[in-house]
């Protein structure tokens, strides 16, 4: 008999919370108790889950040990006190915030990259018992590098990122629809999750500045692209916030070590499981993040030679944050771990 497992959703009512367990739904993962976990101001609200209302209970006072898998996404803060709490008890964390991520005996998991990872991990007995899942948009280009990377060694990637408002939780979205129905009817504009009006423009300003100039989002794509797919490869990122609720976009810009044609990357993209390669030179030819929003895919679009440097590709990468950005990839962690039986019972 196929087993069934107990989940915990720790930020339940929060926009990755909610795909999560909307995702676990939509994939029919085998579950036979799912606890959906928040803040004390939602204890008891409800959450429908295979047609049955879940109360949602208040993290502080649950127990894990009767729980095979927490999925966390309460925020940094949040996870650095429970997340450990959760695997000491021998329940597996799948974190989805940056605080374990770069931690180095924490695996930083993209299940089509480097699931690997994962058998070496279960075997160690002292594991922390705590995967990371990465950042959304670290998470995005690199499934747009790696079968790239494959086929010639990439040096060096420049990005601009174009990131919706839902990454920055549920609050950043009410922001952007106040602010537009403020402007629209002579209200004041009034910030809160933002340092500047985001509607009607662009923020270049995601995460606190650190020292060295780039602010942390900058700094986790930089980090995040070397401990999943090459300590080698060189990252620029500008990450910037738009007035967009769901779906972030990418220009990127990639530098390889030899040559490679748009031929053989357009048909390695195409080949890659994840990616859906949607790339003609004409209108409506290419994704915008619109049509990104519910879908499962990453979308490369706007494929071609970069003619200023010897061995040069320039392409367009959206995805829904929410989901492949975190939320679904942390169910493809869970469903790997289930697959691989890595968890003993
Ligand atoms: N959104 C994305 O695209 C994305 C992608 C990757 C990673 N992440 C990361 O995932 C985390 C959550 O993001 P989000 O967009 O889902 O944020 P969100 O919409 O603001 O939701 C936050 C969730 O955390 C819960 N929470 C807050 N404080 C808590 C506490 N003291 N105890 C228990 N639960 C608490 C909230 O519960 P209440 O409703 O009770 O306050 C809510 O369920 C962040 O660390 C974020 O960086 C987000």
């Amino acid at each position: 008999m196929e087993k069934k497992y107990n989940i915990a959703v720790v930020g339940a009512t929060g926009n990755v919370g909610r795909e999560i367990i909307q995702i676990l739904e939509e994939r029919n993962f085998p579950i036979n108790n799912l606890a959906c976990l928040a803040s004390s101001k939602s204890e008891g609200k409800k959450i429908e889950f295979q047609n049955k209302n879940i109360v949602v209970k208040n993290l502080e006072k649950f127990e894990f040990d009767k729980f095979d898998v927490a999925l966390f996404s309460p925020g940094a803060k949040i996870s650095s006190k429970f997340a450990p709490i959760a695997a000491n008890t021998g329940c597996l964390v799948i974190d989805n915030t940056s605080h374990f991520r770069m931690q180095k005996d924490v695996p930083l998991i993209v299940p089509e990259i480097n699931s690997d990872k994962l058998d070496s991990y279960f075997k160690n007995k002292n594991r922390k018992n705590i995967i990371s899942n990465p950042n959304c948009s670290t998470i995005q280009m690199v499934v747009a590098l790696k079968p790239l990377h494959d086929l010639a060694i990439i040096n060096r990637v420049v990005v601009s990122t174009y990131q919706s408002v839902s990454g920055k939780g549920k609050e950043a979205m009410d922001e952007l629809f106040e602010q537009t129905k403020g402007i629209f009817t002579n209200n004041n504009v009034q910030k809160k999750n933002f340092t500047k009006q985001i509607a009607f423009n662009v923020i270049p300003h995601c995460d606190d500045f650190l020292d060295n100039g780039n602010t942390k989002e900058e700094q986790k794509m930089i980090d995040e692209t070397k401990k999943i797919l090459d300590p080698n490869i060189e990252v620029v990122a500008t990450c910037v916030r738009v007035p967009v609720f769901i779906g972030h976009s990418e220009s990127v810009n990639i530098e390889f070590d030899s040559s490679i044609t748009e031929e053989a990357a357009r048909k390695a993209l195409q080949n890659f499981n994840g990616i859906s390669l949607v790339d003609h030179r004409k209108d409506e030819g290419y994704i915008t993040p619109v049509e990104s929003a519910g879908e499962d895919k990453i979308f490369v679009s706007r494929l071609r030679k970069d003619h200023t440097i010897d061995n040069g590709l320039s392409l367009w990468i959206v995805s829904d944050n929410l989901r492949k950005g975190a939320a679904l990839n942390a169910v493809q962690i869970l469903e790997t771990v289930a697959k691989n039986k890595y968890l003993s019972f």
